[in-house]
Parts: C-alpha cells; structure tokens; sequence
C-alpha cells in the first residue's frame, strides 16, 4: 500500500486548547484519526507526526524520501522562516502539499510569506483542520492509484 507522511511543525501538539478562536477545537489526535480514515478509504496508508524542532522536521522529511509517494505539511511557524525545511523539501521527489488551518493572508503581514508555498504543489489555508482533508484528496489525485 503506499504511504502519505502527515507532517506538522511547532505548536501544533497544542491543537485544540491552543488559540481556539483561531484554530478549532480539534485535538491533533482527532486530525490523526480523519485523516487515517480518509486515507483508507483512498487506499492509503498514512504516517502522522509532529515536532516542535526544525531540524527533526528536516528528519521527518528526510523519512519521507525513503517511505512516502507524497507529503501533506503544515510547517506552521517555521513555514515563514525555514530555509532548511525548504531545502528538505526540494530533495523529496513526490508531490507536496501545504496546510495551513487558519487563513494566513488574513493575518499578520510576517505570515503571508512562505518559504515552502517555492516548493509546494499545492497550497491550503483557512479551511480549518478540514485543509488536511481537502489535501490528502488532492494528493491522491496527484499520486494516482
Ligand atoms: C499555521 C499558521 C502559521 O502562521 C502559524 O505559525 C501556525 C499554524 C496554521 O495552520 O494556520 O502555527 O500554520
């Protein structure tokens, strides 16, 4: 079965009690769970993971290349700042998508870059957590079966 690498960066093991108004109020385990059950159906398998380190993101990734036909990412902080994670991404051969939760152009002025929206295929924001969803469907089509 092929694999899809679920890759979240800095904060967001806080999903669900972190800035709700912002966020939601799902946990990062209800996300596992939708998309797990999402990717079955699509005849996936999933890998979910999250690191508040850029570098074990930069690890997560290079997993990724050994292991995943695509990636879904929501770098979150680091999506503004992270060169490596950039590079990270350029050395992994299949297709990527970025997820951001909140709608990041409506926000703050430091949030409307993204160093990994270079690399991306695919960008998703302000959907929610429904954006990992929208995302692993996209990526099925990319991937084909
Ligand atoms: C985020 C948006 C980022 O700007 C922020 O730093 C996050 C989460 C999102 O999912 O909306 O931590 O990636």
């Amino acid at each position: 079965m092929k694999t899809i690498h679920i890759i979240n960066g800095p904060n967001l093991n806080l999903l669900g009690r972190r800035q709700p108004d912002i966020y939601g109020r799902e946990t990062l385990a209800d996300v596992e769970a939708a998309c797990g059950k999402l990717a079955h159906s699509l005849g996936f398998s999933v890998v979910f993971r999250q690191s508040n380190h850029e570098g074990e993101l930069v690890e997560l990734i290079h997993a990724a290349r050994e292991e995943a036909v695509g990636i879904v990412i929501n770098p979150a902080a680091y999506t503004h700042t992270s060169v490596a994670i950039l590079d990270a991404l350029n050395a992994f051969e299949g297709p990527v998508m970025e997820v951001h939760i909140s709608n990041v152009h409506k926000r703050e002025s430091f949030r409307h870059h993204s160093y990994v929206s270079l690399r991306a295929d695919g960008v998703i924001a302000g959907c929610g957590t429904e954006g990992y969803l929208l995302a692993l469907r996209r990526l099925a089509t990319l991937v084909g079966d």
